[in-house]
């Protein structure tokens, strides 16, 4: 099984096209030791041609761009993506849904229904959708149990065979558009557990995990590989810079520092390999040189970065 990060960063990219924090000025200056970065998505294969998308960025035509794997070329008109799965309808992971409008047939896209429902009433892209390619929708369940694995939880995804997507609802947020934001439901958010049925071997990815629940705690110790939340480093990183008035848990978002922060979750769940994605362009661990990344790298954290590739 292949997973290809197509994008690390958090919403608005890095750099972030309005932004001159430390991190955006400086690498468009070229004075910051750090790679760009689109917005969030994976994609993840059994045979590196069909692939399901997981989350569409706004980014989604770039991302496409720089991995011609997604871009078989079967036929005048073809796609690699054989479906898209949300985790969330959090503008960077779906707003990609309108960039693939020309498909030649209705686009597989399994969501909950909570996600469904933002898609067809807040920010109402299904709708518009309809007027294109269409959608045809696939609901998952999200569950706030994992069971180890042994009823087969999940679903697999008709064309990429020999994967179980196992979705899990998580504590994070409804996007602010979103008719239930103050009434959060389950499947608002999602983690997603991935395993190659071949080989039992397991990726658990959560962009946005803003609480680490039991169920959660107990798939990522179950998992070989945690591709998980790295949005911010403190709790009050946006507003100590001026840029919002909203902590990282405000967001959803659990910073890696602090008590409960990622990096003690991430040191608690034993030996797994370790990664972060999402990263916000303020964070200041995209900064190749720094104090944070050296802090990462001692705890044995990896970074997500567009074009990482992990085999599982
Ligand atoms: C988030 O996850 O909080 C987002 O990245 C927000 C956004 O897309 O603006
Ligand atoms: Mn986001
Ligand atoms: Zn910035």
């Amino acid at each position: 099984m292949k997973i290809l990060i197509l994008g690390s960063a958090a919403g608005g990219g890095f750099p972030q096209w309005n932004c001159n924090c430390r991190n955006c000025d400086g690498i468009r200056k070229g004075t910051l030791n750090a790679r760009a970065r689109t917005q969030s998505s994976i994609a993840v294969s059994s045979n590196g041609t069909d692939w399901v998308l997981i989350n569409a960025s706004p980014d989604v035509l770039a991302q496409i761009g720089a991995n011609p794997v997604l871009q078989p070329a079967r036929a005048s008109r073809d796609t690699g993506i054989a479906a898209v799965m949300l985790m969330d309808a959090q503008i960077d992971h779906v707003t990609g849904l309108l960039m693939l409008r020309e498909k030649s047939g209705p686009l597989p896209l399994y969501c909950t229904e909570p996600v469904w429902e933002d898609l067809t009433t807040g920010l109402p892209l299904a709708k518009v959708l309809s007027h294109y390619c269409g959608v045809e929708r696939h609901v998952i369940d999200a569950p706030m149990a994992y069971d180890g694995g042994r009823t087969k939880q999940g679903v697999e995804v008709p064309g990429v065979e020999g994967i179980r997507f196992v979705p899990l609802a998580l504590k994070s947020k409804a996007p602010p558009y979103s008719p239930h934001r103050n009434n959060p439901q389950p499947g608002d958010n999602l983690g997603l557990l991935i395993e190659n049925t071949t080989t039992g071997k397991k990726l658990f990815y959560a962009p946005g995990l803003g609480e680490i629940e039991p169920h959660i705690e107990a798939v990522m110790r179950d998992a070989d590989c945690v591709l998980v939340d790295g949005t911010l480093w403190t709790e009050d990183e946006m507003i100590t810079l001026g840029m919002s008035k909203k902590k990282s848990s405000d967001m959803g978002h659990l910073p890696q520092t602090g008590r409960g922060g990622m990096i003690e979750v991430l040191d608690g769940i034993g030996a797994r390999r370790k990664i972060l994605i999402h990263i916000n362009n303020t964070n200041p661990i995209l900064d190749e040189d720094s104090a944070e990344r050296a802090e990462l790298v001692r705890h044995g954290i990896e970074i997500a970065w567009d074009g990482m590739e992990i085999t599982l």
